[in-house]
């Protein structure tokens, strides 16, 4: 076994170990299926993840067994030279275990005769709910299978248990390995926000007919040089209004002069995801009230950054910095002081989210919005009020470790309407950085690429 291969290995040890620890049984995880584009083309094939963090292996149609006894198996596709001079190599279940450092592999055509002897005897099966469309009704066929063998004396699983919360509270604890991949990922992510932002302001300069398409493709080109495998998610390049649409894609728009560019891409590596949002004037010059704006949200994701450490909990970020926006609301006048009041008014009546109605971060890792329970484990829910006014029972937010990795996005996005001062119409900004929370606070990985209005305007005029 290699070092990365001992490394999945022990992750499936503690796996073994937590299902040993909680009554024993068989966890089953497929990885992903491919998926169909258009006619006979596939996209290009993502494993799954929970997969992958336990196998470092990246082909479809694979399936990993860990019994409580710390037995592990890989199911795999096997050898086929006809296929393989299509559509490349396949490991094959004859070198897995040396290379994977499984105890014992198998072609994947016999999954349906193996699972049954897999289960049989085994008090608990556990697998995925609600990730793979199928799964439960695939287990509910094997397991009918050893029913009907009851009388011949054998045991069926008495249970049947959700195996993502036991992999989610692994994953949520980001170990070394994970921790210097998410750090090159949001070098790679960063380096390519600085191309993007240094092309905006040359084709503009040069009078060229700059789109936000234009845009997309440097950063995939910053990626792809870099070695990621793509981007970890649709890459969003908005220009002008269209920043105000939060799932705004990179559309044809062209890059006006004296308007911003909101640009949210990451890319992924090895496995990894990165996430970073921009905002940036088009030719290099903020407008006095883009930078009164810029401002506010830059200083709301200090405050945010101030309230990432360890013993805070995943809603202090949000909290401190809707604060910082509502005040902003008011002092800008977006909010009117007559009609809303101070800023604990505006915080309690949520009028903030006329401007601010997404939350200030989530969890990342492997995928951009990772896996992991946001309320603390083991705690009580308590009577809140939500957004609408409906009365919800709420358990307390996640108290923050070393080694969680969460985002901090806090943003204004400012529609026109009546009341909303003229000079703030269609601007949309968000400041987006990647966190690892650490001992002492936390450790932004993406600050590749400047944040500062100053920096910014220095950097596209270079
Ligand atoms: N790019 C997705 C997000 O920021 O949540
Ligand atoms: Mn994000
Ligand atoms: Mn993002």
């Amino acid at each position: 076994m290699n070092t990365s291969s001992s490394l999945y290995a022990r992750r499936r040890a503690a796996v073994a170990r937590a299902l040993k620890a909680a009554g024993g049984g068989v966890a089953l995880l497929p990885t992903a299926p491919e998926q169909s584009r258009n006619r006979d083309s596939h996209y290009a094939y993502r494993h799954d993840s929970y997969f992958y963090y336990l196998t470092g292996f990246d082909e479809p149609e694979s399936w990993l067994l860990i019994e409580a006894s710390g037995k592990t198996t890989l199911l795999c596709r096997p050898k086929n030279l006809e296929r393989e001079i299509w559509d490349g190599i396949r490991l094959g279940p004859k070198a897995a275990p040396a290379a994977l450092g499984v105890d014992a592999a198998h072609s994947v055509e016999r999954l349906d005769t193996l699972m049954p002897q897999v289960l049989a005897n085994q008090p608990t099966v556990w697998f995925p709910f609600a990730t793979h469309h199928g799964l439960q009704t695939q287990v509910e066929g094997w397991l009918e299978q050893l029913r009907a063998k009851v009388r011949l004396g054998v045991g069926c699983p008495q249970s049947q248990r959700d195996l993502c919360g036991l992999l989610d509270e692994m994953r949520l604890i980001k170990d070394s390995h994970e921790v210097a991949i998410l750090k090159r990922a949001g070098k790679i992510s960063a380096q390519a926000h600085v191309r993007a932002m240094r092309t905006s302001a040359a084709m503009l300069r040069a009078g060229l007919d700059a789109r936000e398409y234009h845009l997309d493709a440097e950063l995939l080109h910053e990626f792809r040089r870099h070695g990621s495998q793509a981007a970890a998610y649709t890459s969003i390049v908005a220009a002008g209004a269209n920043a105000c649409v939060l799932h705004y894609r990179a559309g044809p728009a062209p890059l006006k002069a004296g308007e911003l560019c909101l640009i949210d891409a990451g890319c992924e590596l090895d496995g990894y995801a990165s996430d970073i949002t921009r905002t940036f004037p088009t030719n290099g010059r903020f407008t006095p009230a883009q930078r009164q704006l810029y401002d506010l949200v830059l200083q709301a994701q200090k405050a945010a950054i101030a309230a990432t450490r360890p013993g805070k909990r995943f809603m202090d970020p949000h909290n401190a910095a809707v604060r910082v926006l509502a005040q902003g609301m008011l002092d800008t006048g977006l909010l009117s002081k007559q009609k809303h009041g101070r800023v604990d008014d505006v915080i309690e009546s949520g009028a903030y989210r006329q401007f601010y109605m997404h939350r200030t971060g989530h969890w990342m890792g492997m995928d951009v919005h990772d896996c992991g329970d946001y309320t603390e484990p083991g705690t009580r829910a308590r009577q809140e009020t939500d957004a609408t006014g409906q009365t919800v029972m709420r358990r307390p937010s996640r108290i923050l470790r070393p080694g969680m990795v969460l985002t901090i996005e806090p943003g204004i996005y400012v529609r026109p309407g009546k009341g909303v001062p003229r000079e703030f119409w269609n601007i949309g900004i968000r400041i987006e950085d990647d966190a690892l929370v650490t001992a002492q606070g936390c450790q932004l990985l993406t600050r590749g690429v400047p944040v500062e209005p100053d920096e910014i305007e220095a950097l596209m005029r270079g």
